[in-house]
């Protein structure tokens, strides 16, 4: 795959999405963005050309990737579907929020007494809109909670994926913000491996060398 796409950048994602609630306030998620960074930098310590559309985070992107920062998901879609058109691989490593709201205020709301009611829309999935289209192998992550390999699975299948990067997010094992963490690798012959305790900067070079080594 490297061979044929030698020009063609390496698309990554990374971090959160903010949804807006008012001009002043957000939902979003505890993603650090940490492994899509490390998958980027190792890409970019190889010499690949790398683009990395992120939410935001604290971290500093590669001097030599294409750093497009985005905020919301409907912001990461247009960025990465635009992208990907010449990617030679994506990995959508982002955690991005499956849900925005539909009454946004223009405004900044002001407290008043008694609840107040948010009426969330579903956000559209980039990664099963990028499985349609098909053109280059496509990586995902997926975080869960509990029956972490099935459910990987499932994405793996519904998304036309060719891997699947499966993290467990539990009381004890964080997943966000730790640097170490199981993950399991699944790809869409079957094939599993299974990672325990591992650095995410050793974890990002397995990713990328799977990634690499994927046909479609
Ligand atoms: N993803 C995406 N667009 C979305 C939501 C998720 O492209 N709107 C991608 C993520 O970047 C990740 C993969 O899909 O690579 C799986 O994300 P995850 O949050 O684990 O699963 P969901 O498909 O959102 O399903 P659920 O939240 O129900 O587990």
């Amino acid at each position: 795959m490297l061979g044929r796409n030698k020009a063609r950048p390496i698309l990554i994602t990374a971090g959160p999405t903010r949804e807006k609630i008012d001009p002043v306030r957000f939902i979003s998620n505890y993603s650090t963005g940490t492994f899509g960074y490390e998958i980027a930098s190792e890409a970019a310590r190889r010499g690949m050309p790398v683009t990395l559309i992120s939410g935001p985070t604290l971290l500093k992107p590669p001097d030599r990737a294409k750093f497009i920062p985005v905020e919301s998901a409907d912001d990461m879609y247009r960025a990465v579907i635009k992208e990907a058109r010449r990617a030679s691989c994506v990995i959508m490593a982002a955690a991005v929020s499956d849900w925005k709201v539909a009454n946004q205020a223009k405004k900044k709301l002001k407290k008043r007494k008694g609840p107040i009611a948010l009426r969330l829309v579903p956000n559209r999935d980039i990664l099963e809109e990028l499985g349609k289209r098909k053109t280059c192998p496509l990586v995902g992550f997926a975080l869960e909670t509990e029956n972490m390999d099935n459910n990987a699975v499932k994405k793996l299948i519904a998304k036309r994926l060719d891997l699947i990067v499966a993290n467990r997010h539990s009381g004890s094992k964080r997943v966000f913000g730790d640097d170490n963490t199981d993950i399991s690798i699944i790809d869409r012959f079957g094939n599993k491996k299974a990672y325990k305790s591992k650095p995410k900067a050793e974890l990002a070079k397995i990713i990328l060398d799977k990634a690499l080594g994927s046909n479609i």
